[in-house]
């Protein structure tokens, strides 16, 4: 959201709500410097949910009467409404959304609202619209992964019989279903899946009641705020809860940790896209061209999702290093701490869900793939394997493959053209049966461990992921 905060609607300089202490009106720079009105705006809706049950509390332990909570909420959630409706201008001058809500309120309701801030600082508060704010984004990020472990996972179904060369230090290692290597994408979000739905446990904590820092003069009754608010518990300690901003670093961790994998996956298709490999093909509407060369179709999609990786992980050093030797409890320096979580939020939310749109439309190319795991050097191992089980310890197995595949690179040929006798040559051991595993879907059948890319495993882990994504989208 952008500013809606307007220079002409409040020309004169305004008492500051924290003003009684001071003679002189802030310096105009000053307020500009000092602001966070323009990006905290956001967290609106939370800080006024905030309200409304800081509200109701006051009145249920007596500080406010009934009617004055009840006419205080009433003014509250039209806020909210004016708010979702636009029609709302903030003061400029209020420094923060907290205070702009508060001056608006009372600037609609007159004297009552004035009370509505006992027992509360705004440091137990940003900390409290923190938590609401990040709890809603958990629960929609981990959404989004959700449906991009589905595309996954449709893509990979639609090419479940397709083998492909494997690769470490991107040069050919061993064949490997395409299913498998999307399902290792699967795999990978399923640990941010789960990593951000263990943050959510220690988002859930009221940080409300801890005041200042010092905790309130007043019996708050903590425990009905947070049944209001849905948290599962309240903050121990009032100091710390104003000085935590523990979950927000998880958070851009968790968040570091996903545009990582995006990273990674974006690459691999950048990579299956690009002329030399030509695994795949990318639906025109991903794909951009270039103002000069009329050939060229590009995937900048898939760049940029590589590219914002950096400053996602930016955000997260930048809120480690606003942090680092902070002096306890509150200090200004944590309102830095909104803008680097709200891009990391943005940034990957963003790039969750154009890869969820993009990936069920990647095609795989079959008769290229089947022309490149021709290259049966690809099965070497397996034939090292075949060695080792008529009796042959594998370090010598490996020698003996090795020596195979110096003779076939001498010769220009792959292993399975080279003559039964020179094998023999090598090792006795060779036989017909050995030189018939030269190609790709036969090396994938060869394989027996669990994990592994045998297309008989691999179609039980696709009915299997089927079926855990299905469980979570009805749950
Ligand atoms: N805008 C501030 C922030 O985002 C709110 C808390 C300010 N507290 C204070 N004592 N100045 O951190």
């Amino acid at each position: 959201m952008m500013s809606k905060t307007s220079h002409t609607a409040h020309p004169a300089p305004r008492r500051k709500l924290w003003g009684g202490r001071f003679c002189a009106a802030t310096n105009a720079a000053v307020e500009h410097f000092t602001e966070s009105l323009s990006f905290d705006q956001r967290l609106a809706p939370y800080d006024l949910r905030g309200s409304c049950a800081h509200a109701a509390m006051l009145a249920r332990i007596g500080i406010l009467s009934k009617q004055e909570a009840a006419s205080i909420i009433a003014g509250l959630q039209q806020i909210a409404r004016d708010i979702a409706a636009g029609t709302v201008v903030f003061d400029p001058a209020s420094e923060d959304i907290h205070m702009a809500i508060e001056t608006l309120l009372t600037q609609r309701l007159g004297a009552v609202a004035k009370k509505l801030h006992t027992g509360r600082s705004r440091n137990d508060q940003v900390a409290l619209d923190e938590r609401l704010y990040l709890r809603d984004v958990l629960a929609q990020m981990r959404g989004q992964i959700g449906t991009l472990q589905a595309g996954l996972l449709a893509c990979a179904t639609q090419h479940a019989d397709v083998v492909m060369p494997g690769f470490t230090h991107l040069q050919f290692a061993m064949p490997v279903l395409v299913a498998h290597h999307l399902l290792a994408y699967v795999e990978m979000l399923e640990r941010d899946w789960q990593r951000l739905g263990e943050q959510q446990a220690r988002v859930n904590v009221l940080p409300l009641g801890a005041a200042a820092l010092a905790g309130s003069g007043f019996a708050l009754d903590r425990a009905f705020v947070a049944r209001q608010l849905g948290f599962a518990g309240v903050a121990r300690n009032s100091m710390d809860a104003v000085a935590d901003r523990d979950f927000l670093v998880e958070f851009l961790a968790g968040a570091a940790l996903i545009a990582m994998h995006l990273s990674r996956l974006a690459e691999d298709l950048i990579l299956w896209v690009s002329q030399p490999f030509g695994f795949i093909t990318l639906p025109d509407e991903f794909c951009t061209g270039s103002s000069l060369m009329p050939q060229k179709k590009n995937p900048d999609v898939l760049e940029l999702v590589r590219g914002k990786t950096g400053r996602v992980y930016g955000n997260l050093v930048a809120l480690l290093t606003t942090l680092k030797a902070l002096p306890m409890t509150y200090n200004r320096d944590m309102q830095e701490d909104k803008q680097p979580v709200f891009d990391s939020a943005d940034t990957v939310s963003a790039c969750l869900a154009i890869m969820a749109s993009l990936l069920p439309r990647v095609r795989f190319c079959r008769e290229r793939l089947a022309q490149v795991v021709q290259d049966d050097f690809l099965c070497a191992t397996d034939w090292a394997e075949q060695l080792v089980r008529r009796g042959v310890p594998f370090r010598d197995a490996h020698e003996a493959v090795g020596r195979a595949v110096a003779l076939a690179e001498q010769r220009g040929c792959g292993l399975g053209a080279l003559p039964l006798a020179a094998l023999q040559a090598i090792c006795p051991h060779f036989d017909c049966a050995i030189l018939r595993i030269t190609t790709a879907p036969a090396s994938v059948a060869a394989k027996r461990s669990l994990g592994s890319t045998q297309p008989a495993k691999v179609a039980r882990e696709l009915r299997r992921w089927h079926r855990v994504l299905a469980a979570r989208i009805t749950t």
